[in-house]
């Protein structure tokens, strides 16, 4: 959430800073600023809206070649271009971007008030700004060193000075920052992505750590009560392809990533199926066979999408394994003094690895003595780093702010995960073996889903003219319904609301209407009679119907009368994954008729760093 960029080197500045934000902009996109040191000192420019916005009207004399970048998504103070980053003191001498949130804002901002300070913005970041400004140390890591140890909260923040205008100084506590090496220039990011396509060499600052960044290298320290302790950080070679980051063809992301789900679901399953034991092989877990046997309880994390999926990874556990699993959005979770038991596995789930919330969730298990292993995206991310043991997600990297990629290999890694478990307790090496080969043929399979995309497209149209739609399910079914209808909401804007099918008849069927079309998730199970029952009562009541189904589904005298999608049948408790693919694609058209910014929702950005 917000994204910082920095440069410092032999060319002009501002380019470059720019080229970084719109490779950010997926991190918040509410406003944008960047300022530069040149000649005349510190310029700024800033303007609430996208980034295309802050370079048109970008003065022609912006020259500097060093300088740093913003793009925002609001918390404190609306998104306007007072409020948009960089920030500066009254004297225009110290520019700051910051991601995260300063606690005692509030109380900084009164009392540099009461100083006579002239608070331009609403933010708590400029609180940062007048108090590098009013530093008299006499290095300007010193001076921002003073002023963080009057901070409470997180932070990552990038901090350039007319007076010191051979450095970038940046420092982090909860927020990433990274550097990046080039030939005798340097880069400073939030994240990859800012800058993957001028170096792939970058140290990651740890909490607690400041660096200053030069044209020719940088030096890091740890922030300390008795001043600057310098650290041996060094610059590695990630191994990451720039095209990864780029749309390519595509019109968005969020199709590129769709499409890439076939090939990203063979990477996550790559050496970790074990078809002669029926097992998984998840090393990284840290947790031997008597360790795994011991567990007596799981309880799963996350927020969004990643706790809808955490929902299928629950029911998943509980069947395979036979353990009481459940998930709680990990926002709700530290609030409620949770009991931690030790033969618990906590979980948490998350394609950044930043979510505060689930962070958070995660520090108060480790708190309480709790072990907490990480479903993750992001390698070296904050959650991958705070976590017991886990599995990498090898999604590669997902920019579209609705989750498709990532949120399909957390399936796949709770399915290993559930068979695992399993097979240390009563799952029998042919049960084991049934589901092993169909986690193999689950690439394949959504292969074919996405081969459906022009009858989705049709459909999708349809749906996108309704103001109000249902999504339900049961059972496995249910959170693949809640997935659908978040997935909705988040890129059409339309009430997408998620329902159990058998509670239907005990309150919303009064909405029901030929206005509110329910899209209704009915695998070849055990629950199928049921379920079509309850759609023939939608059909009843004149509610249009789109069926996510299997080919073996007879739907009697409703068939002609519904718009339905069969997917290719896995075992039954593998099938949420393939019914819950149809969904995005679904959402990802009525978008796209709707004329919506498909990467980049309204109000949302795709790594939530605040509370
Ligand atoms: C934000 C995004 C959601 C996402 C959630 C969790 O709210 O808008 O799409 O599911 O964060 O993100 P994570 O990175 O933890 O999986």
């Amino acid at each position: 959430m917000c994204g910082i960029v920095g440069y410092i080197g032999t060319q002009q500045a501002a380019p470059l800073l720019l080229e970084g934000l719109t490779r950010l902009e997926h991190r918040g996109y509410d406003s944008a600023g960047v300022a530069v040191v040149g000649g005349s000192g510190v310029k700024l420019a800033k303007k609430a809206g996208r980034v295309r916005d802050l370079s048109e009207g970008l003065p022609k004399r912006f020259g500097g070649k060093i300088g740093i970048g913003h793009t925002r998504w609001a918390t404190h103070g609306p998104a306007n271009d007072v409020n948009a980053h960089p920030h500066t003191d009254e004297a225009g001498q110290v520019a700051v971007v910051h991601n995260g949130i300063i606690d005692n804002a509030s109380a900084l901002r009164a009392e540099l008030a009461d100083a006579g300070v002239t608070l331009a913005s609403d933010t708590d970041t400029e609180v940062l700004a007048h108090l590098i400004g009013a530093s008299s140390a006499n290095t300007l890591e010193k001076r921002v060193a003073e002023a963080l140890a009057r901070v409470e909260g997180t932070y990552g923040i990038a901090v350039v000075h007319a007076d010191f205008a051979d450095r970038i100084v940046v420092a982090r506590n909860g927020s990433p920052l990274i550097v990046g090496v080039g030939d005798h220039e340097m880069y400073v990011a939030s994240d990859l992505a800012a800058v993957v396509r001028y170096t792939t060499t970058v140290a990651h600052l740890d909490d607690g750590e400041m660096a200053t960044v030069t044209a020719s290298g940088f030096t890091t320290y740890r922030i300390e009560s008795t001043g600057l302790a310098a650290t041996d950080r060094r610059a590695n070679k990630v191994d990451i392809d720039p095209a990864a980051y780029d749309a390519g063809d595509h019109e968005s992301f969020m199709h590129k990533e769709l499409l890439e789900q076939p090939a990203r679901a063979e990477a996550v399953l790559r050496g970790r199926l074990d078809e002669r034991f029926g097992t998984g092989h998840l090393g990284g877990l840290n947790l031997d066979a008597r360790e795994l046997r011991a567990i007596r309880r799981v309880k799963i994390l996350g927020c969004g999408s990643a706790y809808y999926v955490g929902q299928m990874g629950a029911s998943l556990i509980e069947e395979l394994a036979r353990i009481p699993a459940d998930a709680e959005a990990a926002s709700e979770f530290r609030y409620r003094n949770p009991i931690i038991e030790p033969d618990t596995l906590y979980i948490a789930v998350s394609q950044s690895g930043e979510t505060i919330d689930t962070l958070l969730a995660v520090q108060e298990v480790h708190r309480k003595g709790g072990r907490c292993i990480g479903l993750v995206n992001v390698v070296g991310s904050a959650i991958a780093r705070e976590v017991d043991g886990g599995i990498y997600l090898h999604s590669g990297p997902e920019v579209a702010v609705a989750s498709t990629k990532a949120l399909t290999n957390m399936y796949l890694a709770f399915a290993m995960l559930a068979v695992q478990l399993g097979r240390v307790r009563d799952l029998s090496i042919s049960d084991g073996k049934r589901l092993i080969a169909g986690l193999t043929a689950i690439p394949g399979q959504i292969e074919e889903v996405l081969a459906t995309e022009p009858q989705l497209a049709v459909v999708a149209k349809q749906l996108a003219q309704a103001e109000s739609l249902f999504f339900i399910g049961r059972v496995r079914g249910f959170p693949v319904a809640r997935e659908g209808a978040q997935k909705f909401k988040e890129i059409t804007y339309r009430h997408a609301e998620a329902y159990q099918t058998s509670e239907l008849k005990h309150g919303p069927l009064a909405l029901i209407s030929t206005e509110v079309p329910t899209v209704a998730i009915v695998p070849d199970d055990e629950l199928v009679e049921r379920n079509v029952a309850a759609l023939h009562e939608i059909a009843a009541r004149g509610g249009p119907l789109t069926v996510i189904t299997h080919a073996s589904v007879d739907l009697g005298d409703l068939a002609g009368k519904v718009e339905r999608i069969d997917v290719p049948r896995n075992e039954r408790e593998l099938d949420p994954i393939l019914l819950t693919i149809p969904l995005q694609v679904l959402s990802y058209h009525a978008a796209l008729t709707l004329g919506h910014d498909i990467d980049k929702p309204r109000n949302l950005a795709k790594s939530v760093t605040v509370e």
